[in-house]
Order: structure tokens, then C-alpha cells, then sequence
């Protein structure tokens, strides 16, 4: 019969698992949930999703402590996905324009390793390019801690 809609695209995770984990575990976070079933353990896309399902669930009557908008902490994945992500949509274009690429070397907590590639390598002003344009958007997009450093 149904089995339930794909809330996690990153992990295939569907609402009915989800259900039932919260149910079956007595998961109250989404970081439980994670643990659980992975559900949010990628790019973070779907965790408003998790908490409704946290709230819905808990609604039958269950004791409900849903954390509301907490400071999300982001996994290390979270953190490559989305900036990988960013990286595809918003930077490499406008490097790619100019002959330049970029690429994600590592991640370690706030800091960001990056690799700048073809006409960016030696562009004077590749720091400018790094601080100014990646770092920004970063912070903006996927963390406002985030420091943004070029491997050398
Ligand atoms: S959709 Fe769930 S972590 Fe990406």
C-alpha cells in the first residue's frame, strides 16, 4: 500500500518512516531523527518538514516538546552539501565567465578550503575574489560564521 511521500530527498527518507521512528524510538528533535534515519543528515532542506512531522506526531496526544527555530547547528555534511550547492549555482558561473573554477578542497568547523582553478590561479586579485564573492555568499547562503580560505 502507500508508502508514505519522500520527505528527505537526500536520504529517500518517507514521512511513514519518519512516523514511525518518532513513534517506535520517542524521538523529540530532529537531531534524533537524524540519528535514526538520516532524514536530514544532507543538505538540511527537509527539516522544517521533520518538525511538522515531530509536531503533527506529537499532537495525537504524546508529550510534545518541539524545539522551535533553535540555532541550527549544521553537520559537516550539511555544511559540504550546501556549499557544494552554492558553489554550482551561484560562484562557479560567474568564475567560469572569466576562464576561472573553483573547487571545495575540505571543510573543518567554520573554516572553508578552497581550490580556485584555471584563469582565477593567476588573477591578482584572487583573494578579493575569495573574501568578497565566495566568502559572502556563504555566509549569506549557508552559515554567517563561515571563513573561506584558499588551499595553497
Ligand atoms: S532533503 Fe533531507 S537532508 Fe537533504
Amino acid at each position: 500500500m502507500a508508502e508514505g511521500e519522500v520527505i528527505c530527498e537526500c536520504f529517500g527518507v518517507t514521512d511513514l518512516e519518519v512516523i514511525r521512528a518518532i513513534k517506535e524510538s520517542n524521538l523529540h528533535s530532529v537531531e534524533e531523527i537524524t540519528n535514526f534515519t538520516k532524514a536530514g543528515g544532507g543538505c538540511g532542506k527537509c527539516e522544517e518538514k521533520l518538525e511538522a512531522l515531530l509536531a503533527e506526531t506529537f499532537s495525537d496526544g504524546l508529550k510534545v516538546v518541539v524545539p522551535r527555530k533553535k540555532n541550527k547547528r549544521m553537520t559537516t555534511l550539511q555544511k559540504i552539501k550546501k556549499i557544494e550547492d552554492i558553489l554550482e549555482r551561484e560562484i562557479r558561473p560567474g568564475l567560469r565567465m572569466d576562464g576561472g573554477d573553483i573547487e571545495l578542497i575540505d571543510v573543518d568547523g567554520d573554516y572553508v578550503i578552497v581550490s580556485l582553478r584555471g584563469q582565477c590561479t593567476s588573477c591578482f586579485k584572487s583573494q578579493t575574489t575569495i573574501k568578497e564573492f565566495v566568502e559572502k555568499k556563504l555566509r549569506e547562503q549557508v552559515l554567517e560564521t563561515l571563513i573561506v580560505e584558499e588551499d595553497k
